[in-house]
C-alpha cells in the first residue's frame, strides 16, 4: 500500500503511521484523512497488528491543524460536509479495537489536536505545544474538538483553552490531563512502545472489550455502562484465554493468550 502523505510501516506487532508533510507542519488536508483511514483499515484486518503508534514527521510538528488552505475554500455547505466527513474518520479511530497511541512529537494544534483526542492516549514530547486556536481564524473546532476536550479535562478548563486560542505546553497539557505522559524526545517512541508491549502481554480480547467498553460506555449512563460492562465481562467467560489466565494465575506461571 503506498500513500502520498503517511509512513506506514509495521515492527514488532506494533503498526506506526506517520503523518507526513513537515514542510507544511503536517496540516490534515483532505487526502491525509483519507490514508489514515485506509491505513488503519489494514491494520484493523491485520492480525499480526496489536497496536498503532501515530506521529508526525519532522521534529516540528505532530500536526499543526486542518489544512487552512483547504478550509479557506469551503463554502457553508461543504463546510459541514468537510466536518461530518472528517468526524467520521475520528469516530473509526475513537472505536478503533486495537489500542491508538498519539505520540505528540511538536505543535498539536487544531485539527491535530482533535485528532489526538480521538485516539485512546497521548503521549507528549516535552517540546510539544497544544491549542485549538481555531478562534483565531474566526472559526471554531469541527472534528470534536468542542466535545472530546472538556470530556478529557473538563468543561471550563476546556472552554477557556476553546476560547482565547491559547497555545500550552507539555507539562501544563499534562497537569489538565490532556496528555498520559511527558518525556524527552528520544523517548517519546521508547515510551509509546513500552505501553504496547505490555498491552501485548495481556489477554488480547480482555484488552479489546475494555477498550469497547471505555469508548461506548463514556456515550450512555452509567447505568447503560454499567449493563455494556456486565455483558462484556459474561462474554469473556466463553474465550479460551479467560480459561487460561485464570488456570495460569493457579498454577504460577505466565499466562500464554491466543487471543480467542
Ligand atoms: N494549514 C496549512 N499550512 C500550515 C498550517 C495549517 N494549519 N500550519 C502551518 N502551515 C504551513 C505554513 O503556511 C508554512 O508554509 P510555507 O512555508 O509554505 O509558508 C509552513 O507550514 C510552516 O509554518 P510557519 O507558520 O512558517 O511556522 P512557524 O514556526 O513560524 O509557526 C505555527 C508555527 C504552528 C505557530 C503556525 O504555523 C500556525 O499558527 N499555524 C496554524 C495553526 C492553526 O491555526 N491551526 C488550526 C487550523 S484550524
Amino acid at each position: 500500500m503506498s500513500f502520498q502523505n503517511i509512513l506506514f510501516e509495521s515492527k514488532d506487532r506494533i503498526a506506526y503511521l506517520t503523518l507526513n508533510r513537515p514542510d507544511k507542519l503536517n496540516a490534515l488536508n483532505w487526502q491525509t484523512m483519507q490514508e489514515l483511514q485506509a491505513a488503519l483499515t489494514s491494520v484493523k484486518e491485520d492480525g499480526n497488528v496489536g497496536g498503532v503508534i501515530l506521529t508526525g514527521a519532522g521534529s516540528k510538528a505532530f500536526a499543526a491543524g486542518a489544512d487552512i488552505g483547504e478550509l479557506a475554500q469551503q463554502t457553508p455547505v461543504s463546510a459541514k460536509e468537510f466536518s461530518l466527513n472528517s468526524q467520521e474518520i475520528l469516530r473509526f479511530i475513537e472505536r478503533f479495537p486495537k489500542p491508538i497511541i498519539a505520540a505528540v512529537n511538536g505543535f498539536c494544534l487544531g485539527g491535530g489536536s482533535e485528532l489526538a483526542l480521538a485516539c485512546h492516549m497521548r503521549v507528549a514530547s516535552d517540546k510539544a505545544k497544544f491549542g485549538q486556536p481555531e478562534v483565531n481564524l474566526g472559526i471554531m473546532c469541527g472534528n470534536g474538538g468542542t466535545q472530546r476536550l472538556p470530556r478529557l479535562i473538563g468543561k471550563g478548563r476546556a472552554i477557556e483553552l476553546l476560547i482565547t486560542g491559547n497555545m500550552i505546553d507539555a507539562n501544563e497539557a499534562y497537569r489538565l490531563g490532556w496528555v498520559n505522559h511527558v518525556v524527552a524526545p528520544e523517548q517519546l517512541l521508547p515510551k509509546c512502545e513500552e505501553i504496547l508491549q505490555t498491552v501485548f502481554k495481556k489477554g488480547p480480547v480482555a484488552v479489546q472489550l475494555t477498550l469497547e467498553a471505555v469508548i461506548h460506555g463514556m456515550e450512555m449512563t452509567l447505568e447503560e455502562g454499567a449493563q455494556l460492562e456486565s455483558n462484556l465481562f459474561g462474554m469473556l467467560f466463553s474465550t479460551e484465554d479467560m480459561k487460561e489466565g485464570t488456570k495460569a494465575f493457579l498454577e504460577k506461571r505466565q499466562a500464554n493468550f491466543q487471543g480467542r
